[in-house]
């Protein structure tokens, strides 16, 4: 566990970093590492001792018994997640890397995919090992098309070099290969199973789970969606083994995590950090200490007020995507809450009315708070519109949709009140 004087180095050696490479603020493609898990990993490692010394079942109990989550948001064990997906019935299977990175304010998956191709698309073969799938597909945000060529060349030379193909690494019968698919610009493909449907070829909307892809996902078949970061340290895991990751973090929260980190602060860019700190240490850590909020998780995360700074990101409290987005003290915070509204607006699917029409319900009354023109009638009924889009809504978007508005009628509500609110 994160000890006070370990916290202090952490963000010591940090700072240092900060300060040799990066003097100018606002490049946030950078990323900054007390503890270099990526960057160190020696090329093909994991995969190396997974053919020499593990079985598939090996692969998976080792990452169950290291305690990853997935790193998407949702921290779902992902040992197990391979597990049930090996025991799945069915001689076709699929791997996904979900690299359809869309939450405003998160961009690591875009710098590990610039960094560390080779990582992640050894986790992704790992993972086509536990499972006993030969495909992989990365389904790659349209906004990264850029990086597109340079994933090809690190596939290509994969290929050249056994890491894909047949009889990978000269173990007879493990063979697997992977493509890239583009997406089309909807942030709710990120959804896995509106990511499957857009796969298929249909329209990205989200379907029902369960079942759930690792029984039922692509073409109907046994499927595993990894986010891009699960992977990349599902590798390191494999190459370094259990004790090395379960030394880092707390309790619940295993190992490291990146954090981009946006918004009012000197120091934005992609941080690698044990679980554990507080927002506190992370606001001093950016340069963001004056904070009056931090929206951890992105726009689908948690709007933590400062009375709140000493939380604790970890599975524990704040169990995130990785998205941390910082609002100074000059920031308004009905802005705020209207530019996530207009963000779901349009990329909600639609299939669900709450999230369709109550959003946009939702971002009128915002307005009408913004030009004093609400009452304060109509504002308790768009609380209550709030709960009724979460409780109504069949996938992620929808369900948080509302949070922001909420946070800022619970922790703000004197921003709201300063502005002219009709009485009846
Ligand atoms: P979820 O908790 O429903 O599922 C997480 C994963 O676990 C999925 O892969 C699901 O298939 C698997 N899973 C859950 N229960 C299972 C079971 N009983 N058996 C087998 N597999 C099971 O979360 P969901 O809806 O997939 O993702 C929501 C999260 O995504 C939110 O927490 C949000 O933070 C995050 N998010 C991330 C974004 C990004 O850009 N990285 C964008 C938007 C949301
Ligand atoms: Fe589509 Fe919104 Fe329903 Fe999700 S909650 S399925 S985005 S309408």
């Amino acid at each position: 566990n994160l000890t006070p004087p370990m916290v202090h180095r952490i963000i010591e050696e940090c700072r240092q970093e900060v300060r040799t490479r990066r003097p100018t603020v606002g490049n946030v493609g950078e990323t900054f590492s007390s503890i270099l898990s990526y960057s160190s990993h020696a090329p093909n490692s994991a995969l190396t001792r997974a053919v020499e010394e593990m079985t598939p079942v090996d692969v998976a109990s080792e990452l169950t018994v290291s305690g990853l989550k997935g790193r998407g948001g949702a921290g779902f064990p992902t040992g197990v997640k391979w597990s049930l997906a090996s025991k799945a019935e069915g001689d076709v299977k699929y791997i996904i890397c979900n690299a359809d990175e869309g939450e405003p304010g998160t961009f690591k998956d875009r710098v590990l995919l610039g960094k560390y191709a080779d990582l992640v698309f050894e986790g992704m073969t790992l993972a086509g090992y536990a499972v006993g799938a030969r495909e992989g597909i990365v389904y790659l945000r349209y906004e990264y098309t850029h990086l597109r060529p340079h994933l090809e060349a690190v596939l290509e030379a994969r290929r050249q070099a056994n890491l894909l193909g047949e009889n990978i690494l000269g173990k007879d019968g493990f063979c697997f290969d992977i493509r890239i698919h583009m997406g089309a610009g909807a942030y709710v493909c990120g959804e896995e199973t509106a990511l499957i449907e857009s796969l298929e070829g249909r329209r990205g909307e989200p379907r029902n789970r369960p079942p759930y892809p690792v029984e039922k996902g692509l073409h109907g078949r046994p499927t595993v969606v990894n986010n891009v970061e699960t992977l990349a340290t599902a590798s390191c895991i494999i190459a370094r083994g259990v004790n090395w990751f379960t030394s880092i973090g707390t309790e619940r929260s295993k190992g490291f995590k990146l954090f981009s980190v946006s918004g009012d602060c000197e120091r934005p860019g992609v941080y690698e950090l044990p679980w554990g700190m507080t927002v506190r240490q992370l606001l001093e850590l950016v340069d963001g200490v004056g904070a009056k909020a931090v929206q951890v998780g992105g726009y689908t995360g948690e709007l933590v007020p400062a009375s709140q700074f000493d939380r604790v990101m970890g599975y524990e409290d704040l169990g995130i995507g990785g998205s941390i987005i910082v609002y100074g003290q000059g920031r308004d915070m009905l802005e705020v809450a209207e530019n996530y509204l207009e963000f779901f607006v349009e990329e909600s699917c639609g299939q669900c009315t709450g999230c369709r029409i109550g959003n946009q319900k939702l971002l009128d009354g915002v307005r009408l708070l913004q030009k004093g023109t609400c009452s304060n009638r109509y504002l308790n009924d768009l609380i209550g519109l709030s709960h009724s889009i979460k409780s109504t809504s069949k996938c992620g978007l929808g369900q948080a949709s509302p949070n922001v508005f909420v946070a800022i009628n619970e922790h703000f509500k004197e921003e709201i009140m300063a502005r002219p609110v009709l009485a009846a």
